[in-house]
């Protein structure tokens, strides 16, 4: 199955799912509006690449567990952009949510997309306690001892200088647990032992703090048709980001180091298990920066 297959059928899947039923067409209008717009999909990819690495044949349900994790970044994004958090008038190359919709709009496709999801996944055919696990992995990877909880330091942190530390607390846990969930809940899904569920969190949490680092800067360096949103937004609002605390070469090379912890940990675990890592060494080759 090609990626730009599973990325269309991740699209599909979240369509499907809010056009087989509706209440109100204005908020499936707003919901899907920051869903069609685009971005990486890289949280639902990596998850379709480890299951395949792990020599399962891609069903339905895999990309409804796909969906749903991509449905509550999307919700992060709204949210994050709303005038009261990151105040931002461009997401994925269109106007933010808020901006096109209303900021009560906006608020209530933020809320549905962290709601829908564990339907989705209840309603996914896989075993009963295969879905348990997903629901509480993903409930973990998202709100108050994941995503939000990251959010709100991120908030409270800027204006202020935080220590190397302190930053990684925050970057582990807006960016770093949703960015992990696709190697948890693979492991889930394929019902890997215990020890290669643990590297595989690890692999994903050092992608995840990567993820982070080089979205920080990217804020620096690149241009609004690069990212889709607008550039060096960080530093006007005083955040705490890598770029700030160890200049943009120190960022660079602590990125480069945190996606090669992560690829010797996928090696190991090709090593230790029935698993391939070569599509998503693929995937995490992709996100170097320059070169
Ligand atoms: C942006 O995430 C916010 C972060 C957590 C760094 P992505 O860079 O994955 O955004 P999209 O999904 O491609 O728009
Ligand atoms: C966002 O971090 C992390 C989320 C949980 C959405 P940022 O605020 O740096 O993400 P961008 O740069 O707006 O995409
Ligand atoms: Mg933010
Ligand atoms: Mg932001
Ligand atoms: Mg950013």
């Amino acid at each position: 199955m090609t990626r730009e297959f599973k990325i269309r059928q991740i699209g599909l899947t979240i369509q499907d799912f809010y056009q087989s039923k509706e209440v109100s067409s204005d908020l499936t209008e707003t919901i899907l509006y920051s869903v069609e717009a685009g971005g990486k999909r890289i949280r639902p990819l990596l998850l379709l690449e480890l299951l395949e690495g792990f020599g399962l044949e891609l069903t339905p349900a895999h990309f409804q567990v796909a969906a749903a994790l991509e449905m509550i970044h999307t919700g992060s994004l709204i949210h994050d952009d709303l005038p009261a958090m990151d105040n931002d008038d461009y997401r994925r190359g269109r106007l933010t949510s808020h901006k096109k919709f209303g900021e009560d709009m906006a608020i209530l496709a933020g809320d549905s997309l962290f709601l829908d999801p564990y339907g989705l996944v209840a309603m996914a055919e896989l075993p009963s306690q295969v879905k348990v696990d997903l629901i509480a992995e993903l409930s973990l990877a998202a709100g108050s001892f994941g995503m939000v909880a990251g959010q709100v330091l991120d908030m409270q942190g800027e204006g202020r200088k935080l220590t190397i530390d302190q930053l990684q607390t925050i970057h582990a846990n807006k960016t770093g647990k949703l960015l992990a969930y696709p190697f948890v809940a693979a492991g889930i899904i394929a019902q890997a032992s215990q020890s290669v569920l643990g590297k595989l969190r690890q692999a994903g949490e050092l992608l995840g703090l990567a993820f982070q680092v080089r979205d920080d800067i990217l804020d620096v360096t690149a241009s609004f048709e690069q990212i889709g949103k607008t550039p060096q937004k960080d530093l006007a609002a005083e955040k705490s980001t890598y770029p700030a605390l160890l200049g943009l070469d120190g960022a660079r090379t602590f990125f480069d180091e945190t996606l090669e912890q992560a690829k010797n940990l996928l090696e190991q675990l090709e090593t230790e298990s029935d698993f391939s890592a070569e599509e998503i060494q693929k995937i995490i080759e992709s996100l170097r920066l320059d070169g």
